[in-house]
């Protein structure tokens, strides 16, 4: 599996706080059946700017210390940007700060609203060749309130991630729902653990994988987990299906249940 999200890389934001924590946290990623992960500090002006850079070569002394330490992981660099006219500074094309060093981007939105200029950031991004990627849109409680939203930048070439902790129900029962709600609607096209540290935001994905094959099946399973966070990795064209409207989860669960009985 590919973990697109995490705060592992060392001292560098509120994530792992020190190379030990990092490599029990990347062991706890293994074991949980992950193997590629993406490490996305954040980028948020006036608390966090580390340069790419600096992310690139924490990444290669991490991945240095995974391997002597015979933890059996792919480690790619990222961040996650926050949604804020200043980001579109370090955004200015594909490579610095994208997946990778590619062409998709893990932006944050601001946690209480949805800024006014959100869909000139979104387009913007797009004109430089970058697609952006909304971090745990699930979460939003815009988003949550109004689906639609979602749909709209969706249908506009922006794609979703979703945090493996908000399925679980581990972050309430509203963000389970809107997690569901998303996921049945064919509006989540990677996940994140957003693993943070070892105790509450863990980097696993496991129970999650499971709950998204129980939801839409193995087939989009596969996708999510495993060939859509691969080609952005890749920084290879990703296409995807978008949906006319958004369904109550109840219809299209029972959707995709006749889907598997009758084919
Ligand atoms: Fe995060």
């Amino acid at each position: 599996m590919f973990d697109l999200h995490t705060h592992i890389l060392p001292g560098i934001d509120d994530g792992a706080k020190d190379l030990e924590t990092s490599l029990l946290m990347l062991r706890m990623a293994a074991e949980h059946g992950t193997k590629n992960i993406a490490l996305t500090p954040h980028v948020i002006e006036g608390e966090w700017l580390p340069d790419w850079e600096r992310i690139v070569a924490a990444c290669h002394r991490l991945q240095a210390a995974a391997q002597e330490h015979n933890i059996p992981l792919t480690l790619y660099p990222g961040a996650e940007i926050a949604i804020h006219y200043d980001n579109l500074e370090r955004l200015k094309g594909p490579g610095p700060y994208c997946l990778n060093g590619g062409k998709y981007a893990l932006v944050e939105l601001p946690a209480t609203h949805v800024p006014p200029f959100i869909d000139e950031f979104l387009f913007v991004l797009q004109t430089r060749g970058i697609t952006p990627i909304i971090a745990h849109a699930e979460r939003h409680p815009e988003i949550a309130r109004k689906p639609e939203l979602l749909l709209e930048w969706v249908r506009k070439g922006t794609l979703v991630q979703m945090n493996a902790p908000s399925l679980t129900g581990r972050m309430g029962e509203k963000t389970k729902a809107a997690a569901e709600l998303l996921l049945s609607n064919n509006l989540v096209h990677v996940v994140g653990s957003d693993g943070h540290g070892l105790n509450f935001r863990r980097p696993k994905l496991d129970r999650a994988a499971q709950r998204i094959t129980e939801l839409v099946g193995a087939e989009r399973a596969h996708q999510i987990l495993i060939v859509n966070p691969k080609t952005i990795l890749q920084g290879r064209r990703l296409d995807i299906t978008v949906p006319e409207q958004i369904q109550s989860p109840r219809r299209s669960f029972l959707r995709n249940i006749k889907k598997r009985i009758w084919g």
